[in-house]
């Protein structure tokens, strides 16, 4: 979703405001705009299209001179991607100007009184109405910018994350959130603002993250002021030092990040059970699994809210939760949970996944499951995210930043962290055998060497997506573990290469996709030999009977699927429980060599965002 940048130091600002959209380019956007103070006047540019196109009509059309500038990449919600709707946009006088992230929703009633007086708006967006009504509190009041962006934003009802400056008081920056992420890199004598760091670790590693319903005012070789926005109190920063380095944030050789983060699965499904898995002792340790025992074997259910990819490892948690630890487990859109009423008791545990940790919805979901007074337990990638700060407890992924807006090792690091935790569970609860327990230890161990294995068939994989480009649709079947690798195959196929794809449980082919098999249409099917193998192998058959084109996921050195098949691709030989950690992996090259075939941007896929702010 939109991406906000912003400098006020003694350095020019352009620079670091240009480079910083682009490294914010992974989180989706159509449209991008930069707004510069030159001394005497600010400056603005805009355009709809890439940050690239920007920069090619920006050094045109104004000076890029100044050390106070904003910028911003939009990711259109009210009113058409277009230059007008663009980001920054100027209030009436043109001294002030804002860049925000979120929505404004009772803009529309805002806006109509503003309009009786005599406002007038260029724009389509909510965003215009929030400058013009700060402008507005400033007029009638005579009050300075900081004091009326708070009384505006006290009337408004939404969500937002924005950063204003007036060009009468050249010397400040004020921003504030609710419900969108915002970061201020500290720096000496100057400050940055970001959607996340990754904007200014160059500069600096010491941040504030601002918390929701908290604005900051910030000074020009001054300290940063930051109030609750409802009662004006102060608030005592929180200064983090980042642990990201340049390195992780950097396409590192490959052409594209997705491609970077699926060859890094090894290392960071390493980095996930780092310290975890001590398997000398044969213990799995997580403080916040430890911490919270009780909760965890008094719950009479857990509950898994998350969305998109997060929901897909969500579901295989469903599979090892059951299997291994025998709590019963539901898992949900966070999206329709946090409408839908829900029973939820106090033995319930939540689990809430996010990679990012600010997908909206799942923040919502956890909000309502702890106000009926669940325990909620988060597993996210982003370190101080949003989700990570409001669950009651929760284990990271150590995935390291994932940049490509098509989620890989978020995924499968997230299955690693739930792996984990039932197992932790399972030995707690008794219900799994001390035999087996370490042999699931043993295996889990193995995978970042098995994962590194099935990436070797990168080469293979690219001559089969040669083959298939130019299809229009994709079935992807998998039966119990593999159910959701399915999924996440077909969502990997639609968010990057637009083909449509379906995923679907094997055996319940019969009931729909069947009809859509022909001589056209190629199936991928995951067929490992643990689990329901000979079942697949039947499914198969039926696809084969049909002229369905075969595309078999299967166990190393399996012949009976490969005299069937059209193609096959091999993955090393693990446990059922653990086998999504490798049979994701060639889907996830499939998806991604197609895309670069159909030239499509990989790393930015059309209408898609990487961090969902909004409902
Ligand atoms: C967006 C992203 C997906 C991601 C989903 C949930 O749609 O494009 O890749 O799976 O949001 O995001 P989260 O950060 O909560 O895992």
């Amino acid at each position: 979703m939109c991406g906000i940048v912003g400098y006020i130091g003694h350095r020019e600002a352009y620079p670091i405001i240009l480079k910083g959209l682009k490294r914010l380019e992974y989180r989706g956007y159509d449209s991008a705009g930069i707004a510069l103070y030159d001394g005497n006047d600010i400056k603005l540019s805009k355009t709809k299209g890439k940050v690239a196109d920007l920069e090619e009509r920006l050094e045109k059309e104004i000076s890029t001179k100044g050390s106070l500038g904003i910028g911003h990449t939009r990711w259109a919600t009210h009113g058409v991607p277009n230059d007008v709707n663009s980001h920054p946009h100027f209030s009436n006088s043109g001294n002030l100007v804002i860049i925000h992230n979120g929505i404004i929703e009772n803009y529309d009633s805002l806006k109509k009184e503003l309009l009786k007086r005599g406002y007038i708006f260029n724009s389509d967006t909510d965003t215009e109405v929030l400058i013009n009504l700060i402008e507005d509190v400033m007029k009638q009041d005579g009050i300075k910018l900081g004091k009326a962006v708070q009384v505006a934003l006290n009337q408004v009802v939404g969500a937002y994350a924005i950063a204003v400056f007036d060009k009468n008081k050249p010397n400040e920056i004020v921003v504030a959130r609710l419900g969108s992420p915002l970061a201020i890199g500290i720096g000496d004598d100057e400050f940055f603002i970001a959607s996340d760091a990754s904007p200014f670790i160059e500069y600096t590693k010491n941040a504030i993250y601002l918390e929701d319903e908290e604005m900051a005012i910030i000074r020009r070789d001054k300290e940063v002021n930051i109030r609750k926005i409802k009662d004006d109190s102060l608030v005592d920063p929180y200064m983090q030092e980042l642990q990201i380095n340049l390195e992780q944030i950097e396409k590192g050789g490959y052409d594209h990040f997705m491609l970077k983060e699926i060859f890094e699965q090894p290392r960071a499904i390493l980095d996930t059970f780092r310290g975890r898995l001590l398997i000398d002792k044969a213990i799995i340790k997580m403080a916040g699994i430890e911490d919270n025992m009780k909760k965890f074997l008094n719950a009479d259910r857990i509950i898994i809210v998350a969305c998109g990819t997060s929901w897909h490892a969500g579901l295989v948690a469903e599979y090892i939760f059951e299997d291994l630890a025998r709590i019963p487990v539901e898992v949900e859109y966070a999206s329709e949970f946090r409408y839908r009423n829900p029973v939820i008791k106090e033995n319930d545990v939540v689990i809430a996944i996010s990679q990012s940790g600010e997908t909206a919805d799942t923040l919502a979901a956890i909000k309502l499951a702890k106000s009926k007074g669940a325990f909620v337990f988060g597993v996210c990638n982003v370190v101080g995210s949003s989700i990570a700060r409001e669950t009651d407890a929760g284990a990271y992924t150590h995935a390291g930043p994932e940049i490509g807006v098509a989620s890989t090792k978020a995924f499968t690091t997230q299955i690693t962290v739930l792996t984990l935790i039932a197992l932790r569970l399972a030995r707690a609860k008794g219900t799994i055998s001390s035999s087996d327990y370490r042999h699931h230890l043993i295996e889990l161990e193995l995978i970042p060497e098995k994962v590194e294995k099935a990436l070797k068939s990168d080469a293979y994989v690219k001559t089969i997506a040669a083959i298939y480009k130019d299809v229009k649709n994709f079935l992807y079947l998998g039966r119990g573990y593999n159910f959701p690798v399915a999924l996440e195959g077909a969502l990997k196929l639609k968010e990057i290469s637009y083909i449509h794809a379906e995923g679907y449980p094997a055996a319940e082919m019969k009931h729909g996709p069947i009809a859509l098999i022909d001589e056209n249409m190629p199936i991928v099917v995951i067929a490992t030999k643990k689990g329901h193998y000979e079942k697949v192998v039947s499914n198969i058959q039926e696809i084969k009977s049909r002229k369905g084109k075969i595309i078999g996921i299967v166990t190393e050195g399996d012949y009976s699927v490969r005299e069937l098949a059209d193609h096959v691709i091999e993955v090393p030989d693990t446990l059922e429980s653990l086998s999504p950690l490798l049979t994701t992996i060639p889907l996830q090259l499939l998806s991604y060599h197609i895309a670069v075939m159909l030239e499509k941007n990989v790393d930015q896929p059309r209408n898609l965002a990487k961090s969902v702010t909004v409902e």
